[in-house]
């Protein structure tokens, strides 16, 4: 077993994309990569356990009720790639299935150093497991991966828990076709995509009555307090959780409370909100299982396999790179 990561070597700027995404004319917005910090990455494992939230115990039952039928479709030794591991738990039921069959080389990647280094703890016990953890973007870490392949490997990349959901559909299919360019026939994605479900229960799942889900969103006011120096005061802003019908997608958005100008000094501005004006989070997008195979095919990959939960409507999807 060894474990290791790569220096950090992240290409983006906080302070910059703050102050692009709130003094742009009309929606103000802030990107949902930052919600994983140390704080927001460690709220996100509450809301994982909120009984509301039901997409990521639907993610963990397939992953052990199938890992060794995914496995055993693979084709060759390959070597995984996991884009956005969070804390790895769910990816241990693959790995120990594809550990019993060879020799594993592992490589997580995630912008999120803490969630990086609680999925290396996680997962380091497997028998027969190397990882390598790439602190990278999605795409970037991807290609530094694909360029450890050794020959006759294939890689199997991991895409798990519905990321693909926080893109809006014709972004989702780009990016299934980025990872594609990235791939070589033959060479596998296992999709996780959540499906379509009533309103009430989307509801409850992205806005919990405990109010998890509303600290995670504003953990990154506060993340914006402590590295960018700004004075968000957070009880002047509440979490928002919208429906959109057309998009079929959950909107999250931070609400201002009243009027006011908040500054941020690393960012260099200073930002006024009216009562009721938002900020946009997050959307994550919600799929049906047909549609997932049709996205896939835009990208550039035929659906070998898909698998459903039936007690939370949410689907895996093996993917071969055609
Ligand atoms: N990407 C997750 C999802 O779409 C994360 C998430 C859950 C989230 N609840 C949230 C993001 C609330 C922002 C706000 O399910």
């Amino acid at each position: 077993m060894l474990v290791h990561a790569i220096p950090s070597n992240v290409s983006y700027d906080f302070g910059a994309d703050v102050r692009d995404g709130l003094t742009c004319s009309g929606q103000k917005e802030l990107p949902s990569k930052y919600l994983y910090d140390e704080v927001g990455s460690a709220l996100f494992e509450v809301i994982c356990r909120l009984p509301q939230y039901g997409l990521t115990r639907a993610d963990e039952r397939l992953l052990r009720r199938h890992a060794d039928e995914i496995v055993d479709r693979l084709r060759g030794p390959v070597a995984v790639a996991e884009l956005g591991s969070g804390s790895g738990k769910k990816t241990r039921w693959l790995l120990e299935a594809l550990c019993r069959r060879q020799r594993t080389s592992y490589y997580p990647v995630e912008i999120s150093r803490s969630a990086l280094v609680m999925c290396e703890r996680e997962l380091s016990d497997i028998d027969s497991i190397s990882i390598v953890g790439f602190e990278r973007e999605y795409l970037d870490g991807l290609l530094e991966v694909a360029s450890y392949r050794k020959s006759g490997q294939r890689l199997f990349v991991l895409f798990l828990g519905s990321t693909i959901g926080n893109f809006d559909r014709p972004a989702g299919v780009k990016f299934l076709s980025a990872v594609r360019s990235v791939l070589q026939p033959g060479d596998s994605l296992l999709l996780g995509a959540d499906l379509e479900k009533s309103t009430a229960q989307l509801l409850e799942a992205y806005d919990d009555e405990l109010g998890v889900t509303a600290a995670f969103n504003l953990n990154l006011l506060a993340r914006t307090n402590r590295e960018l120096g700004a004075d968000f005061d957070l009880r002047q802003f509440a979490h928002l959780a919208k429906i959109n019908p057309i998009a079929r997608s959950v909107e999250m958005y931070l609400q201002s409370k009243q009027r006011q100008t908040v500054n941020i000094p690393a960012a260099e501005i200073s930002v006024e909100f009216e009562e009721g004006e938002t900020i946009w989070t997050e959307s994550s997008h919600k799929y049906s299982a047909k549609e997932i195979v049709a996205t896939a095919r835009e990208g550039g990959f035929r659906c070998e396999c898909q698998w459903i939960d039936q007690q939370w409507p949410f689907s895996e999807n093996l993917l071969i790179a055609e």
